[in-house]
C-alpha cells in the first residue's frame, strides 16, 4: 500500500475478490427475477457508477441504463428527508421494470425519497439493489430487494464511494486513517 492513492488507507474492509463474489451472487438473483422482462437500471450518481458497471455485466441480460443525481442533505443534523434532484432521468419510466442501483444505504433518506418520487411516475415495477447496507444507521424503513453486503457503522471509501470526492477509484472497500480526515 505504498502508492499515492493508497497511502491514506487504514484497512481493507472488503477485498476485490469478496466484492466480486457478493456482486455475482445478487446478479444471479436479479437475472433470475428479470429474465424475459424489460429491465431498466437506474444508477444514482456518482457513488453507484462502479457498482453499476460491474453489476450490469454480471446480470448479462438485455437491459437499459439511466442515471440520476441527487443532493445529499448537508450536515445530517436534521433528518427531514428532503433530497433535491440535481440530474433527472433522460427517459420516462412509465410501464418499465425499474431497478435502482445505489452504492450504500445509511439513514435510508435518499432511497426513501427516490422510491417515493419514482413510484409517482408509474413504473411496472420498482425495486432496489444496494452494494452496502449500514443497517445500524437506519432512520427510515426502506425495502431493499438485493443487498450485496452488510457493513458496520464505519465510514468507508473505494469502489465508487468517496470522501471529499476522492478514493472512488480504489478497487476495494476501505477505511481511512484518522489523519486522512484532518487534512
Ligand atoms: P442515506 O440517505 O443516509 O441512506 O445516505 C446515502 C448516501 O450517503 C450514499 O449514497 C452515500 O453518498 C453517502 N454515504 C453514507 N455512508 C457513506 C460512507 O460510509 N462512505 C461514503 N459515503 C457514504
Ligand atoms: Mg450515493
Amino acid at each position: 500500500m505504498a502508492n499515492a492513492l493508497e497511502k491514506d488507507i487504514n484497512k481493507v474492509l472488503i477485498s476485490e475478490e469478496e466484492l466480486h463474489a457478493g456482486i455475482a451472487r445478487i446478479a444471479a438473483e436479479i437475472r433470475r427475477d428479470y429474465e424475459g422482462k424489460d429491465l431498466l437500471l437506474i444508477g444514482v450518481l456518482k457513488g453507484a457508477v462502479i457498482f453499476l458497471s460491474d453489476l450490469s455485466r454480471e446480470i448479462a441480460l438485455p437491459l437499459e441504463m439511466d442515471f440520476m443525481a441527487v443532493s445529499s442533505y448537508g450536515d445530517r443534523t436534521q433528518s427531514s428527508g428532503v433530497v433535491r434532484i440535481l440530474k433527472d432521468l433522460d427517459e420516462s419510466i412509465e410501464g418499465r421494470n425499474v431497478l435502482i442501483v445505489e452504492d450504500i444505504i445509511d439513514s435510508g433518506l435518499t432511497l426513501h425519497y427516490l422510491l417515493k418520487t419514482l413510484q409517482t411516475r408509474n413504473p411496472a415495477s420498482l425495486k432496489v439493489a444496494v452494494l452496502l447496507d449500514k443497517a445500524e444507521r437506519r432512520e427510515i424503513d426502506v425495502q431493499i430487494d438485493y443487498r450485496a453486503f452488510d457493513i458496520p457503522d464505519e465510514f468507508v471509501v473505494g469502489y465508487g464511494l468517496d470522501y471529499k470526492g476522492l478514493y472512488r477509484n480504489l478497487p476495494y472497500l476501505a477505511i481511512l486513517k484518522p489523519e486522512a480526515y484532518e487534512s
